[in-house]
């Protein structure tokens, strides 16, 4: 097969801007992939972010300034990895440009912002747009939708996603944009991790109509640059207990979301269980998938049995990776990018895609429900 060729840019050259660099020099790894991907741009308005991409021949431009590269013809798709108030500007100005785009979460600072992208996205359907969200493309995590999408745990108990980290249980960790809310969102931690828990539950249809927000401030100040404690306004920590519906039956789904959950360390945890059945994936296991079923032990009759399954490495695009090896945070990256790509080009088939924008903007309508239960002890509907 003859793959078509697309010319990526990056505006935002920080930790993602170089993890989707470094992804990208992977490609050969999929097999036969409809789409050969050439990163050739990048943007940041700190020049010496620039530097690191000297490393990569095929980048021939670097600016500081984003509108050269929606001026340049020859770019097709634009990955933005920048902070969250400065989402809703930069991605309008991307899909009103008739780029593709892969935007990075919260897709907006809030959900004002996100309907801002959304009716963008609408206005002009040439620009294909989806959000990043790589966890559910590690194999276990996509043999635990399809366990639950076969039907085998029948009528669903429970079910459970969440993202953990301890990444600030260190209270001298300076303040940085992600712990303030006037770059991060009011959403704090929701907007850090929690479209990252919504993806695989709103992808099975499982859109709460309820939410209770239970929201911790854990560590309310921290030293700025200079080492003077200034106050750290973002929620460390939010679990949200919601009702949402499976063939007709309501059930408990719990998404959480932790910047300080001791003992974690990027922890994405994916569990239901049913009358007939459970399955339940970590990341902290990354090859272990869990699944029980109520079955006849030969001695013991009917009783209720857990089974290992070691997922190997092969995702939603088969890699020449050996399917017994392993996976980890740099191929659910790569996986993520081999959705996007193929599904802008209209060659997904049935394969698990990317965020769309619909479901990152109905993330911010649950987070925005999950403030309001926590400041008023009660139940709240997301809005739509
Ligand atoms: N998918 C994931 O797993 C994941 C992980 C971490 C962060 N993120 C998301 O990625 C985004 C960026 O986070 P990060 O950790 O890479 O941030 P970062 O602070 O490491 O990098 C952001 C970069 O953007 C640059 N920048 C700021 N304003 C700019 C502008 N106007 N034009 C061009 N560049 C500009 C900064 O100089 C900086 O180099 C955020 O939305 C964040 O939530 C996603």
């Amino acid at each position: 097969m003859s793959a078509a060729t697309v010319n990526i840019a990056i505006i935002g050259a920080g930790l993602m801007g170089r993890e989707i660099a470094a992804a990208i020099q992977r490609w050969p790894a999929l097999i036969d992939h409809p789409v050969r991907p050439r990163l050739t741009a990048v943007c940041d308005i700190n020049p010496a972010a620039l530097a690191w991409f000297d490393e990569i021949d095929t980048v021939t431009t670097k600016v500081t300034d984003y509108h050269e590269l929606l001026a340049d013809p020859t770019i097709d798709v634009v990955y933005v990895a920048v902070r969250h108030d400065l989402h809703e500007r930069i991605y309008i100005d991307v899909i009103e440009a008739g780029k593709s785009l892969l935007a990075e979460k919260p897709f907006g600072i809030d959900q004002s912002a996100a309907q801002a992208i959304l009716a963008a996205v609408e206005a002009n359907p040439q620009s294909f747009v989806r959000c990043s969200s790589e966890m559910p493309f590690f194999p276990g995590a996509q043999m635990a939708i399809n366990y639950v999408r076969s039907g085998a745990l029948g009528t669903i108990v429970e079910a459970r996603n969440s993202f953990l980290h301890a990444s600030d249980v260190d209270v001298t960790k300076p303040i940085g944009w992600k712990r303030q809310n006037k770059f991060c969102g009011e959403a704090g931690v929701l907007n850090d991790l929690g479209l990252h828990t919504w993806h695989v539950p709103l992808r099975l249809s499982w859109a709460p109509d309820i939410v209770y927000g239970v929201l911790q401030n854990i560590v309310t100040q921290r030293p700025d640059q200079d080492g003077a404690l200034v106050d750290c306004d973002t929620w460390d920590n939010a679990v949200l207990h919601s009702w949402a519906t499976h063939d007709g039956v309501r059930f408990p789904l719990t998404t959480e979301t932790k910047r300080i959950d001791p003992g974690q360390k990027n922890t994405w945890v994916f569990e239901a269980f049913g009358l007939d059945g459970g399955v339940r994936f970590s990341t902290k296991n990354p090859k272990a998938v869990e699944i029980f079923a109520v079955t006849d032990v030969p001695g013991a009759g009917r009783e209720q049995v857990w089974q290992h399954i070691d997922s190997g490495s092969q995702s939603v695009w088969p890699t020449v990776t050996g399917p017994n090896f392993e996976f980890g945070f740099s191929d659910s990256i790569l996986q993520m990018w081999a959705a996007f790509l193929a599904e802008r080009a209209g060659q997904l088939g049935d394969r698990f895609g990317c965020v769309t924008p619909q479901e990152a903007a109905a993330t911010h309508g649950i987070f925005r429900a999950g403030i309001e239960s926590n400041d008023t002890g009660t139940a709240t509907a997301p809005l739509r």
